[in-house]
């Protein structure tokens, strides 16, 4: 594999495992403000998080090249309101979605075909994280500071399934 490739791919097995810790934090911090809801949406996010970066590990280890794990940082451990939280969240998917386009554009330039595929189902998934962030977002800014509506949110995203 090319060497720049894999070193974006290694580089974004990071991102992703940041990603799991960042939202894993907000739900502690959701737990900590008796947001049980809320904490248990970022808990399965974090989740799904660990699962992105376990398929490019996988992928890695298919193709050959050399899987090098580093420090994961650490995430912020508190937020003024969930409303902040989930805007940070909606703006690290950003981060993600933009990142991801890139290893793309470097996996078409090297003409690295498999990489490319790979990287489809990383940018359909990223169409679908931003619209749930986005989701999310839009329905607190309408509960703003009503506490009844924040309850009834707290509820409605506590009734999360796995997908
Ligand atoms: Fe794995 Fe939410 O991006």
């Amino acid at each position: 594999m090319n060497e720049d490739v894999k070193k974006a791919l290694n580089k974004q097995i990071n991102m992703e495992m940041f990603s799991s810790y960042l939202y894993l934090s907000m739900a502690a911090d959701f737990i900590d403000k008796n947001l049980p809801g809320f904490a248990k949406w970022m808990g399965m996010q974090a989740g799904e998080e660990n699962s992105h970066a376990m398929k490019i590990f996988h992928y890695l280890a298919e193709r050959g090249a050399r899987i090098e794990l580093e420090a994961i940082d650490a995430p912020k451990k508190s937020w003024g309101t969930p409303l902040e939280a989930f805007k940070e969240a909606l703006a690290h998917e950003q981060k993600v979605t933009a990142s991801i386009g890139k290893i793309v554009d470097l996996a078409r330039e090297k003409k690295d075909h498999a990489t490319e595929v790979f990287l489809q189902w990383f940018v359909t998934e990223q169409v679908e994280e931003e619209a749930n962030a986005t989701d999310n977002v839009v329905k607190l800014e309408m509960a703003k500071d009503n506490t009844g509506a924040l309850y009834m949110l707290d509820r409605e995203l506590g009734m999360r399934k796995s997908d």
